[in-house]
């Protein structure tokens, strides 16, 4: 099976004995709390599930930095996107001590994690600045990546965490919420060898089904990953539960049977586009996967990337190597009125833009708020008439 991460074996940070576990949260009863922000939560869940190996908790200024403007930490591991925990309130923290971390999403805010502080240091506005430039592409506080890392705080707490427990994500979403080591061993007991995932965050329309079929067939695979984001998303996103159930109708009536594992996991979207997807691609190799699907605008957001950005990432800035999964690389795809299937455009190089159906997501959203009906072509009648009641039940929540 694909190796993790920058380790032979998986690192996943939660803690799994029952008397470990209890010691900790006893510990924690005596220990400074801080409750941390979501970004640093869904961080938490993500180191917990393994899907972060070989991290072993938040990084410190030294590799936030390095990781933000050369994708390699201080000591050369090859990383992404900086995972930190950013707070405003570093001043009572000392390094040294052990805090609690405290969940923002769940009532009560319990005790996530405990960690030990190595160091509590300050990022200077021109710090902060470099941060968002470097993996956000763009400072603009109308991108929505942009203005939440703005309001995390200032203060990097960095050091070693254990994890208590995966949020609101296991008990929200006990059928679809999976560690990475959970995956694999589901891989592992369908027997599959080549493992293509679908990174989504929206619900499914004939173009990301066809997308899927389309992936699978070309690198041979035993079988797909659709792996859903379960976390925060921006206002009008489609929420994860209306999402979880339209993939699901989807994948029972149109895919052959055992072909199709569906999961999620535990983090809130960044918008990161090309930075995000290579992200995306790390955090799918710790879950088992030997290629990922990169299409058309992946983890972008309005204008703020180019169409394929998120592709052209791992030619530009990702070492050989660096990586072991593979990307498939996909066009725009659409259904062809002539052809009467969906399409790669690369594909279909006699056609013009008219040749296709094309809804923006605005369309989409228009025309499922006044219930119209989607076009056959362009969605799954089952899955429409599921995104169709969740639009008719925000209407009347409104009204
Ligand atoms: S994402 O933010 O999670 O990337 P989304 O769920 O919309 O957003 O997309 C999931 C994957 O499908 C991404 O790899 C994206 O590039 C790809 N994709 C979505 N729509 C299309 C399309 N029409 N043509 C090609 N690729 C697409």
């Amino acid at each position: 099976m694909i190796r993790p991460h920058g380790s032979d074996f998986l690192i996943p940070l939660m803690v799994e004995n029952p008397q470990h576990h209890a010691a900790l949260q006893a510990e924690a009863l005596d220990l400074t709390r801080l409750i941390i922000n979501s970004a640093a939560a869904a961080n938490t869940v993500m180191l917990g599930a393994g899907y972060f190996t070989p991290l072993k908790g938040f990084m410190n200024k030294a590799d936030a930095l390095s990781v933000a403007t050369d994708m390699h930490t201080a000591d050369g591991l090859f990383w992404p996107v900086p995972v930190m925990n950013l707070t405003e309130n570093g001043d009572r923290i000392t390094a040294g001590s052990r805090i609690a971390l405290c969940d923002p999403n769940v009532p009560g805010n319990p005790v996530i994690a405990i960690q030990e502080v190595a160091a509590v240091e300050k990022l200077s506005t021109e710090e902060v600045n470099l941060i968002v430039q470097q993996v956000y592409g763009t400072t603009d506080q109308t991108h929505p990546g942009v203005a939440t890392f703005g309001s995390l705080g200032k203060f990097v707490v960095s050091g070693p965490v254990e994890v208590l427990n995966f949020s609101y994500f296991e008990t929200e979403f006990p059928e679809t919420f999976r560690t990475a080591e959970q995956i694999r061993t589901q891989i592992q007991a369908c027997g599959w060898k080549t493992v293509v995932a679908f990174q989504t965050r929206n619900p499914m329309h004939r173009a990301h089904e066809e997308l899927c079929k389309m992936a699978s067939e070309a690198v041979n695979a035993d079988g797909v990953l659709i792996h859903m984001l379960l976390g925060q998303l921006k206002p009008g996103d489609i929420p994860a539960e209306v999402r979880d159930a339209a993939i699901r109708k989807m994948v029972e009536l149109y895919f052959p049977s055992n072909s199709v594992m569906i999961a999620g996991y535990g983090f809130d979207m960044l918008y990161a586009g090309p930075r995000e997807a290579v992200l995306h691609a790390l955090f799918r190799q710790n879950a088992g996967c030997t290629h990922l699907i990169v299409g058309r605008d992946h983890a972008g957001v309005g204008d703020f990337y180019g169409a394929f950005d998120a592709q052209t990432i791992f030619d530009e800035a990702v070492p050989a190597g660096a990586l072991e999964i593979e990307i498939f690389r996909a066009d725009h795809t659409a259904y062809s009125k002539k052809l009467n299937r969906v399409v790669m455009m690369r594909d279909a190089p006699d056609h013009q833009k008219d040749d296709f159906v094309l809804l923006s997501g605005t369309r989409v959203r228009e025309m499922l708020a006044a219930g119209e009906d989607l076009p056959l072509e362009f969605a799954r009648p089952e899955v429409a008439g599921i995104l169709m009641d969740h639009y008719a039940r925000e209407t009347a929540e409104v009204a």
